[in-house]
């Protein structure tokens, strides 16, 4: 218990690390006013163009990526249950991201975090939820529907390549439940065909 706590709190401080919200303050905005109000990369992109959107997923990513191969291959390298600790981890990054204490609790709704998490966890996972990801926006032009199809499937790939351990499905199905709360706005204007589509740059007005 004590090294899930560890995982839990080592995971959350780096995903507090809003990646949208640096670049946003970069550019003089508080990226939480503007757009979506999204702290996050899809959000960045629509208001601060391409490269701050592959800056933003990339530090986003990053802060689940890095910190999870360090709790694999050095902190609890020694610790069978390596991988259950892995998504803890993963999921503190995502809360940290998700809710941020110095922002507030308001930052992103945590799908590049947990992009960078599953591929650390499990790359099989990873490379599927990166083709899922891709083919599904690439088809609908809406990010939000490649957001909620990889946090479906990565409970799908536990149970495929860990079948019979629940408290890891149950950790991942907690991803799930997470990016669906977050995308509560999302699904709403999916219902109603007002979703934004990705490649609609928003003007900023100060
Ligand atoms: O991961 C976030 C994405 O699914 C939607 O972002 O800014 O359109 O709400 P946004």
């Amino acid at each position: 218990l004590q090294n899930i706590i560890i995982c839990l709190i080592l995971g959350y401080l780096c995903g507090c690390l809003s990646t949208a919200y640096f670049i946003g303050k970069a550019n003089n905005i508080d990226i939480r006013k503007y757009g979506s109000g999204n702290a996050g990369t899809t959000n960045a992109m629509r208001l601060l163009g391409i490269k701050a959107g592959i800056l933003t997923f990339l530090g986003d990513a990053l802060k689940a990526f890095i910190p999870i191969l360090i709790i694999t291959f050095v902190i609890f390298k020694n610790e069978p249950y390596v991988h259950l600790l892995a998504l803890y981890t993963g999921l503190g990054v995502v809360i940290g991201h998700n809710f941020p204490f110095w922002l507030n609790f308001k930052g992103g709704k945590g799908i590049a975090a947990t992009g960078g998490a599953i591929l650390a966890f499990d790359w099989r996972i990873g490379l599927a939820a990166f083709v899922v990801f891709l083919l599904s926006v690439a088809i609908t032009r809406y990010v939000s529907v490649g957001s909620l199809l990889i946090s479906l499937l990565f409970p799908i790939g536990v149970l495929v390549f860990y079948p019979g351990d629940l408290h890891m499905l149950l950790i991942s199905i907690i991803f799930t439940v997470l990016a669906f709360i977050r995308h509560r706005a999302n699904i709403k204007r999916l219902m109603n065909g007002t979703e934004n589509k990705i490649g609609q740059k928003v003007k900023i007005e100060q």
